[in-house]
């Protein structure tokens, strides 16, 4: 094997890319988050430029084509912004400027320029919760006394107890431990607390100071007149906290638990948090082009969340409830239907995801042919492991179905590729605060954070350049798991039964057949209990989530999730078609 990662579409990293006339226009559409597909990157593991073992802004920008082939009409960078990566970069420490391990602001403007160019939307992640406790704002709030403008900017609070030892209330950490850190005065004394509904280096801003709404009115407009298609909008429900901060008895996500019903969450949903994205939606449409507003908002039952999409509000909203579908097909037909009847009561569309960097991958989760992972999300080496083969079927008919439905599709960099989860990373290489601050309990979300497989047979499988002068392999932020060679882009690449051709393929029809525009009807003719059927235009799709072929009509394939997957006027189980319809 060479030591330096052989070329493969013409040495992406170093020579100046290929610049295509724009592939298409559609995204550039009125509405077009209405039928959008965005892709997210997480910058840290997509493609290293500079043989660092982390990927950055030139790796991005370097195969932003590649993207391009897969018919989306937007990016979504997870943070690149400075961060000590306590949380993989949800800790911000600056919201105006790139992390010097992912680039320049320089390099920021070369990717717009560069997916301008392609008709592809860069969306960024505003992380308005939280900043990271290095931020200058929270080191002057720590600096300054109890009751400065300064400390108001985020939720101090004196203790409870005799001598204020113990925390203002008992909200526990969305990590695990307690939600409160106690400060230390500048004599050496025991201080004030503040608040973190994550990791201790995540403080809460307080939103209802008026400086804090400024601050960011200010951030939003520098990214927006950088030219960026939106924002995705990080735990867009938790920003208004409870007057008086309450004790709370139920899960530290917001979640109902017995007794305490999800929607009286003190630190969850809060009515006033919407006036502040009306104010948000009404600053970008001071500027061209549709720029929209991406809410990842973890509130249950769905109409509840169609709240954050009213017209006035944010353009989409992430569908977790879909998300977390379990490989049943009455539970699938439940979530469509109920998903598209709420989004529809407020003229919103749907959006659908399968994974991201928080949950294990579609391939591994559907593999557990046992059950979901265990609680506190990741799959470990001691665990039972889930099947390859049953798990990477089943996400690829899983995905064939998402793509015909109506609405907005979110896809996760890597799914293209059918990656799994690395299953068997060891400990000592974890790097989530939630695998830290449980001791290990919980397993946290490495597993779906693993530096992508570009070439087959290079060193990291392509994944970063090797330094210039040692030609020495860098060790990647996380480890690859062995046995990867498969999963590698461009082997992918020119075989036309691979879990890359197929996403091309699908996103391609999908496209050409405005199904993202289009509406759904359940198919009761072809439903059984095991299968789910539904036509959108005249494309039929059929979903066999059972153990048994199932009839199929007359009509012509327009494609399958695998080659095999139709036999004899048979569905195989594991699998999904697209059949031209005949009416009548
Ligand atoms: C949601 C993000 O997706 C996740 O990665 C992060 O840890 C939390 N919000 C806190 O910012």
């Amino acid at each position: 094997m060479s030591e330096t990662a052989p070329a493969l579409y013409g040495d992406p990293l170093s020579s100046p890319a290929v610049f295509h006339a724009p592939l298409h226009s559609a995204s550039m559409d009125a509405e077009w988050w209405r039928s959008s597909v965005i892709y997210q990157v997480y910058p840290r593991s997509f493609r290293d430029s500079n043989g660092d073992g982390t990927g950055d802004l030139p790796g991005i920008t370097a195969e932003l084509g590649r993207l391009a082939e897969l018919n989306i009409d937007a990016v979504w960078l997870s943070p690149f912004y400075p961060s000590p990566h306590h949380d993989g970069g949800y800790d911000v420490a600056d919201y105006c400027d790139v992390d010097p391990l992912f680039g320049t602001l320089a390099d920021f403007d070369t990717l717009m320029a560069r997916a301008h160019h392609l008709g592809i939307r860069i969306i960024v992640d505003l992380v308005p919760n939280h900043c990271s406790s290095d931020h200058a704002l929270f080191q002057a709030a720590l600096a300054a006394p109890k009751g400065s403008a300064e400390r108001s900017m985020f939720i101090f609070s004196d203790g409870s107890g005799a001598d204020g030892s113990e925390p203002p209330n008992n909200w526990q950490s969305h990590f695990g431990g307690r939600a409160w850190t106690r400060t230390t005065n500048a004599d050496g004394t025991p201080g004030q607390w503040y608040l973190h509904l994550f990791d201790s280096t995540q403080p809460d801003f307080n939103w209802d100071n008026p400086a804090v709404r400024a601050e960011f009115e200010r951030v939003l407009r520098f990214w927006l007149d950088r030219g960026v298609g939106g924002f995705r909008v990080d735990v867009a429900h938790a920003l208004i906290k409870a007057e008086g901060l309450p004790d709370w008895g139920g899960r530290a996500d917001g979640g109902s638990s017995e007794g305490f019903p999800g929607s009286e969450a003190p630190m969850f949903g809060q009515q006033e948090v919407h006036a502040i994205y009306r104010r948000w939606r009404g600053i970008l449409a001071e500027y061209d082009g549709e720029r929209i507003l991406c809410a990842e908002a973890s509130i249950d039952p769905l109409p509840r969340l169609t709240d954050w999409v009213r017209p006035d509000e944010m353009h989409q909203a992430f569908n977790f409830a879909y998300l977390h579908h379990p490989w049943n097909a009455h539970a699938l037909r439940d979530v469509i239907s109920s998903s598209l009847t709420a989004f529809d009561a407020v003229d919103a569309p749907t959006t659908w995801v399968l994974s991201n960097h928080d949950v294990v991958r579609h391939t591994s989760r559907f593999g557990l042919t046992g059950g979901a992972p265990r609680g506190g999300d990741g799959i470990g080496r001691s665990d039972a492991q889930p099947d390859t083969a049953t798990g990477l079927a089943r996400a690829r008919a899983a995905s064939l179905a998402m793509f015909a439905l109506p609405g907005g599709i979110y896809l996760y960099q890597g799914e293209e590729l059918g990656l799994p989860d690395h299953t068997a990373m060891p400990e000592d290489a974890r790097r989530d605060p939630t695998f830290v601050r449980t001791g290990g309990e919980r397993l946290g979300r490495d597993g779906c954070r693993v530096p992508l497989p570009w070439l087959a047979d290079a060193p990291l499988y392509g994944f970063g350049a090797t330094g210039d002068d040692t030609n020495a392999v860098p060790q990647p932020w996380l480890p690859q798991p062995e046995g990867w060679a498969g999963y590698a882009r461009d082997v992918q690449s020119g075989d036309p039964d691979s879990t890359l051709s197929l996403y091309r393929t699908a996103l391609q029809l999908r496209r050409d057949l405005q199904l993202g525009a289009g509406s759904l009807s359940w198919s009761r003719e072809f439903e059984t209990t095991d299968t789910v059927a539904f036509l959108n235009g005249e494309v039929l799709v059929v979903l066999n989530m059972g153990e048994f072929a199932t009839p199929l009509p007359t009509g012509n394939v327009i494609v399958a999730s695998t080659p095999g997957a139709v036999e004899d006027q048979t569905l195989q189980p594991d699998a999904c078609v697209w059949l031209m319809h005949a009416a009548g």
